[in-house]
C-alpha cells in the first residue's frame, strides 16, 4: 500500500494499558502523538535525533527513542511511558533514589532515565558502577552530571534487592 505523506489513518495504541484511538499522519512521530495526541506529556523532546534519551520509552517491553518510531508502526504494540511509574501513587524504587540522591536538577532527562535504568536493572539486578555507567551513555544529562544519578541507581538496585528477598 502506498501513503501519500499527508494523508491521515487511523491508529490504535495502547499506551500504559490504555488504548488510545488517533488519526495521524505517517510522518508523525510517536514522542508527538503521545505529547500532543494522548496527553502524556511526561515523555520529553530533547534532541529529535536519537542522541539525548530524553524521549526514551518502552515498546513491547524495550527501551526505544520514540523521535525516532514513527506513530503508525505502533499499531498493535504496547509502549509504556513514564506516567506509568508513579501510576500507583507511590514512587518507585529507582525515582525515590534519585529523589534522595539529587539525581535531578532540572529534571528534563529524568523520565528517559527512569525508563533506561528501570529496563536496564530488571535484567541486571545486581549492578557493578561500571555497568551503570555503560547503561547510562546514551542518556544525556546536562546539568547534573552523572555522580548523583549513578549512585542513584545502584542505591535503587540494593533496595530493589531487599524489596525481593522480603518477597514484595
Ligand atoms: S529526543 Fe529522542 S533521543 Fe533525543
Ligand atoms: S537534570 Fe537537567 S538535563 Fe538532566
Amino acid at each position: 500500500m502506498i501513503v501519500e505523506a499527508y494523508e491521515r489513518l487511523p491508529i490504535a495504541l495502547t499506551v500504559n494499558g490504555r488504548s488510545y484511538d488517533v488519526t495521524v499522519e505517517p510522518r508523525r512521530l510517536l514522542s508527538d502523538v503521545l505529547r500532543e495526541d494522548c496527553g502524556l506529556t511526561g515523555t520529553h523532546v530533547g534532541c529529535e535525533h536519537g542522541v539525548c534519551g530524553a524521549c526514551t520509552v518502552l515498546i513491547d517491553g524495550r527501551p526505544a527513542r520514540s523521535c525516532l518510531t514513527y506513530a503508525v508502526q505502533m499499531q498493535g504494540a504496547s509502549i509504556t511511558t513514564i506516567e506509568h511509574h508513579g501510576a500507583s501513587g507511590e514512587l518507585s524504587a529507582l525515582q525515590q533514589a534519585l529523589h534522595e540522591r539529587h539525581g535531578l536538577q532540572c529534571g528534563f532527562c529524568t523520565p528517559g532515565i527512569v525508563m533506561t535504568m528501570q529496563a536496564w536493572l530488571d535484567e541486571n539486578p545486581e549492578p557493578t558502577e561500571e555497568g551503570v555507567r555503560e547503561a547510562l551513555s546514551g542518556n544525556i544529562c546536562r546539568c547534573t552530571g552523572y555522580q548523583n544519578i549513578v549512585d542513584a541507581v545502584l542505591v535503587a538496585a540494593g533496595r530493589q534487592a531487599d524489596m525481593r528477598k522480603a518477597g514484595k
